[in-house]
């Protein structure tokens, strides 16, 4: 038994940014340097008012539509999020709620920007054991809201989105291999470290990143996870016909491939359209590949993230 991938979705939210747009807003960053360091054009801020459930419905909605399912059928939500409508119910309780089925399984998953990938590989264990058949993972977020806006070097960098698909049980070959890592110890290179006691908000709320760190690091674990999962599935790099990273920046994405042995025109990417998204930004970047033809059904592609905790994992699959 396998779990399959039968459906993508995404949603990005109306309102676009270009990095001109942010230097007319004051930000003291010009599209050269943010072109040229990152790769990323433009990012996309949600409305007042909207939130990671409502984002995840637009892109669930979709999901469900290519799957060409009821909603009904789903058994399991599992959605990855550091950005929740709530401190609690989870935002997958709210994204049931608003998709009108009850009675499944339905859960936040915390990983940053690693989260669809834990996402997709717990839900895939929920589907091998037999437990769940039909899954909808979702990764969404709102990373706009807890970025401070007077440091460049990271309100650039972040944008606003949701990224979904069901993915379902099959004897056909779906999900192949994956892998799961954290390192904790390295939590202060990439944090938001405050919290909400007592009414009041302590510590700080908005993304705090040693940028140059991370990247380092980004660049090795990347290339060493996606390694362990094609030594698991006895699969060498060019069996890969799509390498769809997590979209942080252009270089780490261009890292990973070289590193890999893999030609740029075999990775998707999309940072430059919606900036780094965190746990949305593999699932967008995956639907956009499927929507313009690129992806085909029984692809074999590597889907990976790496982000705040330390947190960093693959999965492979055949579409
Ligand atoms: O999902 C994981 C999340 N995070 C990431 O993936 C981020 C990983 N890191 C990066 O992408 C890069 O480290 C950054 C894009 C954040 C920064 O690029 P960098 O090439 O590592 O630049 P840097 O931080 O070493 O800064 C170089 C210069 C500095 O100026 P000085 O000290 O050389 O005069 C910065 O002050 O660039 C300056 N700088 C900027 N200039 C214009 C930093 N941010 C900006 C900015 N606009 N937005």
């Amino acid at each position: 038994m396998y779990a399959r991938i039968t459906g993508t979705g995404s949603y990005l939210p109306a309102l676009a940014l270009s990095n001109d747009d942010l230097v007319a807003r004051g930000v003291d960053t010009s599209d050269a340097w943010v072109v040229e360091r990152t790769g990323i054009r433009n990012r996309h801020i949600a409305a007042e008012g909207q939130s990671a459930s409502d984002m995840a419905l637009e892109a669930s909605l979709k999901a469900i539509a290519a799957a060409n399912i009821a909603a009904s059928k789903i058994d399991l939500i599992v959605l990855a999020t550091s950005t929740p409508d709530y401190i609690f119910p989870s935002t997958a309780c709210l994204l049931q709620a608003k998709l009108g089925i009850g009675g499944a399984a339905a859960f936040d998953l915390q990983a940053v920007c690693s989260g669809f990938a834990y996402a997709l590989t717990v839900a895939d264990k929920f589907i091998r054991s037999g437990s769940h058949r039909c899954a909808l993972v979702v990764g969404s977020e709102i990373f706009s809201r807890i970025l401070d806006w007077n440091d460049r070097g990271t309100c650039v960098l972040f944008g606003d989105g949701a990224g979904a698909v069901i993915l379902e049980a099959s004897e056909a070959p779906g999900i192949l291999a994956s892998a799961l890592h954290a390192d904790g110890s390295h939590h202060g290179i990439l944090e938001v470290p405050g919290n909400v006691c007592g009414g009041k908000v302590v510590g700080q709320p908005f993304v705090k990143m040693d940028g140059p760190a991370v990247f380092k690091f980004a660049v090795r674990v990347l290339a060493d996870v996606a390694q362990e999962v094609l030594d698991k599935a006895g699969l060498d790099a060019s069996a890969i016909d799509w390498l769809i990273p997590h979209q942080a920046n252009i270089r780490i994405i261009q890292s990973t491939a070289k590193k890999l042995g893999l030609h740029m025109d075999k990775v998707v990417t999309t940072v430059d359209r919606h900036g780094n998204t965190s746990a949305a930004s593999i699932p967008l970047a995956l639907d956009a590949a499927v929507k313009d033809g690129r992806v085909k059904p029984g692809d074999t592609m590597m889907l990976e993230g790496v982000g705040g905790g330390f947190t960093w994992g693959a999965v492979l699959l055949k579409f």
